[in-house]
């Protein structure tokens, strides 16, 4: 079989040598990678590294090969183009469909999925001209990764700088595996919870649960292939970000409540994978509970946490948002599934059943996904991103 062709392009920014890990996983991966970089890139990293590590000539404009017509033919024949870094210029002149040399060619000739990783100043990201050229191009159905957040090529720190490579690569791994599908979730705000969160009972103890906060991962990951604007929330799992996810932190079931119902006034979306405590220690211990010498240890009082789900659920505050929640059973799975899905209120309840190599920890998950209105779609047991897919695939036809 034809591997897959990939066309990475490359832009003038100090990340494009983070291009070098990208194009390596895609290679190794048995993906065929033409790069295409802009000429300014070049002072960056040079076009015999590119050659090198690709097996294929490089060439920075349309005047090399012209009998083979590479203006048109690199664009036609990809299977997926990624530009990574995507500076504030090339998403301009992406958005305003200049051809004035190859890579931007090659974006207007392509017809396969297209994703843009931008790489830049927190300042130019943020500048109204910048976002105005992300929207056009997110509307034409390009997926724009968020830039993460951390140091940028001086001292200084904010948002605009390239997502990991291994993330930017998951990326592109997933949107290939879709093959020609559309971003079903472009233009929506998904909001995730993962993870477990953690009541503190004093300064070394806490009561908490066994999620890694996989799955919730899984979901964002997911998502962001999908070309949705994905807030993930998370609780003490320390996972690496996934690439083009907003990542918030939050430790307790109160934390994480105050974050979710921020984060779901704006959302279209909010689905709430964590494993979230229903109660926590009543009384807070400032110093370490001691042992006390021929004495039984004092019972620890709990209280009710609040229902998060519940209350997005019970929120209709935004007309057509959808509510998605979870279930982990280990006794009566789809009865307890049912009476959780009637009492909690959400529009889908995903059950998944407590057991060794699934649920809780593991790479992989089997699943009931239940509707409000009574549909029932099983999950045959596979890897957690399929499970999230059947997700979203639930939740792009109810946008209809
Ligand atoms: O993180 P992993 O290791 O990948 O494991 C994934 C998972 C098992 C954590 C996930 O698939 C899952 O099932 N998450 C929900 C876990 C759970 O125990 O849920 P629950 O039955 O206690 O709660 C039902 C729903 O209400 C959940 O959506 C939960 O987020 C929500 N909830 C619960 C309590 C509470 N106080 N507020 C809530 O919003």
């Amino acid at each position: 079989m034809d591997k897959p062709k990939v066309v990475l392009g490359v832009s003038g920014g100090i990340a494009a040598y983070k291009a070098c890990e990208v194009l390596r996983r895609l290679t190794e991966s048995g993906h065929d990678v033409q790069v295409v970089p802009t000429e300014a890139s070049l002072h960056f990293v040079g076009a015999a590294t590119w050659s090198a590590l690709s097996g294929h000539p490089v060439s920075t404009q349309v005047w090399n090969d012209v009998h083979q017509v590479p203006h048109v033919r690199t664009g036609q024949a990809a299977d997926l183009v990624v530009v990574a870094p995507a500076t504030a210029d090339l998403l301009a002149r992406a958005a305003h469909g200049l051809a004035d040399d190859l890579l931007t060619n090659t974006l207007l000739t392509a017809r396969c999925p297209v994703v843009f990783a931008p790489a830049m100043h927190t300042e130019m990201w943020e500048h109204p001209a910048t976002q105005e050229n992300v929207a056009t191009l997110r509307r034409r159905g390009a997926v724009v990764i968020e830039p993460a957040v951390g140091r940028l090529t001086g001292a200084d720190t904010g948002k605009g700088r390239l997502p990991d490579p291994g993330e930017i690569f998951e990326v592109c791994r997933r949107i290939l595996a879709r093959g020609t599908a559309a971003p079903d979730l472009a233009g929506r705000h998904v909001v995730i919870s993962a993870g477990g969160t953690r009541e503190p009972l004093d300064p070394v103890r806490y009561l908490g649960n066994r999620s890694s906060g996989k799955q919730g991962y899984a979901l964002a990951r997911t998502a962001v292939a999908r070309g949705a604007r994905v807030t993930l929330i998370e609780a003490n799992t320390g996972l690496p970000d996934p690439a083009g996810a907003e990542v918030l932190r939050a430790g307790t079931a109160a934390q994480l409540r105050e974050a979710v119902v921020e984060a779901a006034a704006g959302a279209d979306v909010v689905v709430m994978a964590a494993a979230v405590a229903d109660f926590r220690p009543a009384v807070y211990a400032t110093g370490k509970i001691k042992k006390k010498d021929g004495r039984e240890p004092e019972p620890v009082a709990l209280v009710r946490n609040p229902d998060i789900l519940a209350e997005i659920s019970a929120d209709r505050s935004r007309p057509g948002r959808i509510v998605v929640g979870f279930a982990a059973e280990t006794d009566d799975v789809l009865a307890n599934g049912r009476e959780k899905l009637r009492r909690k209120g959400c529009d889908l309840l995903v059950v998944n059943e407590v057991g060794e190599r699934k649920t809780f920890g593991s790479e992989e998950n089997e699943a009931v996904v239940l509707a409000a209105d009574g549909a029932e779609v099983p999950v045959p047991f596979g890897p957690k991103e399929a499970l999230a897919d059947t997700v979203w695939d639930l939740v792009a036809a109810r946008f209809g």
